[in-house]
């Protein structure tokens, strides 16, 4: 934005490194595009300011230098046609040149085909690199990534910049962890302790309260000294949540266990579902929800806070027994006047699905991109440009 309005965009060949990588079903067809609408303005600005453009992203994880059909961009070219109001032409085989006048725009191809691109060889960066004048990152979904079109071609191009999309997507996380309106809490849910650990190690260290739901939630349970029956858990992580826990209370916050539950025999839509004090969890149980109890609980520290930062359902939302902890947890955050931020595919599916996406003060379209963020690292994508403009 800043170049376009300093006047250094028209007429110059502009490559977008955009993250369009949505999901399609059996047929190819799209089936949620959020992505590729999130990408259009950087397109439009580029498009309005007299710009030849190039844009470009991965879909799926394709083999290199053995393209299947399945592997095109086509449907996205389609559809960014559509949201664009103009013919976007698909370009195979592109690395070697690209034809384009200023004022219109074309899909390159899945760059994830191209041989070097996971690897991110410095030949393949500096073909990349050599097709454009300006070369700018909107990609925050893949910002974690150090690939050529995410981190080697920016090494290479005359000009790296970052686009709208990616800056807002740092400015907002960035609201909302380094000098965010207080309480700051958190929700970080889902089914493994595992993968999030380092996430809950960073965050016990900045927020006033560290909401855990799902699978991470039992081990908690563990933790302080519950019993959960069969459910989903690590045993062994139970000394790093005990960890996370000593350090919540040693800042005065705090990481609010459930005092209820709602269980099931078996992990199905329709096994009944019975509510129970967390306490009384049977041997033959299995924790697939938190309880009403704790969702109010819940509901009121969210409706008290200043910011809150989501990732995860709390419970098996998908299954209607079970989606009652969730629902009322979107629902409060959609009536919280706290600044927030979500991110992660099953953590859009449920803003989706109790349609609160305008309640929500910023969606993220990164995955593993917003939950590295969370856990505190800088993105290679991030990285690169930052060294590019220290000169
Ligand atoms: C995502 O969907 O999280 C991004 O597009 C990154 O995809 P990747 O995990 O295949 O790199």
């Amino acid at each position: 934005a800043d170049l376009v309005a300093q006047g250094q965009v028209a007429g110059q060949r502009v490559f977008i490194r955009a993250d369009l990588n949505v999901p399609l079903d059996d047929a190819g067809r799209i089936t949620e595009d959020t992505r590729i609408r999130a990408s259009v303005p950087c397109i439009e600005l580029a498009l309005q300011a007299g710009a030849a453009v190039m844009v470009t992203s991965h879909l799926g994880r394709p083999t290199e230098g053995a393209f299947k059909p399945e592997d095109s961009l086509a449907p996205v070219a389609a559809r960014l046609s559509e949201l664009l109001g103009r013919e976007v032409k698909l370009v195979a085989n592109w690395v070697d040149g690209v034809d384009v006048a200023p004022g219109q725009v074309v899909l390159l191809e899945n760059c994830r085909v191209n041989v070097g691109e996971k690897k991110n060889t410095p030949e393949l960066a500096q073909k990349m690199a050599a097709l454009c004048d300006i070369y700018v990152n909107d990609a925050f979904g893949t910002a974690h990534r150090a690939e050529g079109t995410t981190y080697g071609i920016a090494e290479y191009a005359k000009v790296a910049c970052a686009g709208p999309l990616l800056a807002a997507e740092i400015d907002a996380i960035t609201q909302a962890l380094a000098n965010p309106k207080r309480p700051l809490i958190a929700i970080v849910a889902g089914s493994k302790v595992s993968t999030k650990l380092t996430i809950l190690q960073s965050l016990s260290s900045k927020v006033d309260g560290l909401i855990v739901g799902g699978g991470i939630a039992n081990t908690f349970l563990l933790a302080a000294g519950l019993k959960i029956g069969k459910s989903l858990a690590e045993p062994d992580l139970v000394g790093e949540a005990t960890a996370v826990i000593e350090a919540m209370k040693a800042r005065g916050a705090e990481v609010p266990i459930p005092v209820d539950v709602v269980c099931a025999k078996t992990f199905a839509a329709d096994a009944p579902a019975t509510v129970k004090a967390a306490s009384e969890v049977a041997d033959d149980d299995l924790i697939l929800d938190i309880g009403p109890k704790t969702a109010a609980i819940l509901a009121d520290k969210l409706q008290a806070a200043g910011t809150i930062v989501w990732n995860g359902p709390v419970g098996v939302f998908e299954f209607d027994a079970f989606a009652h902890g969730t629902e009322t947890i979107a629902r409060a955050i959609a009536a919280s006047d706290a600044f927030s931020i979500a991110g992660g595919g099953d953590t859009l599916a449920a803003i989706a699905k109790y349609g609160i996406e305008q309640d929500v003060g910023y969606i993220s379209t990164g995955g593993g991109a917003f939950l590295e963020v969370l856990e505190g690292k800088t993105l290679p994508a991030f990285e690169i440009l930052a060294k590019r403009a220290a000169g």
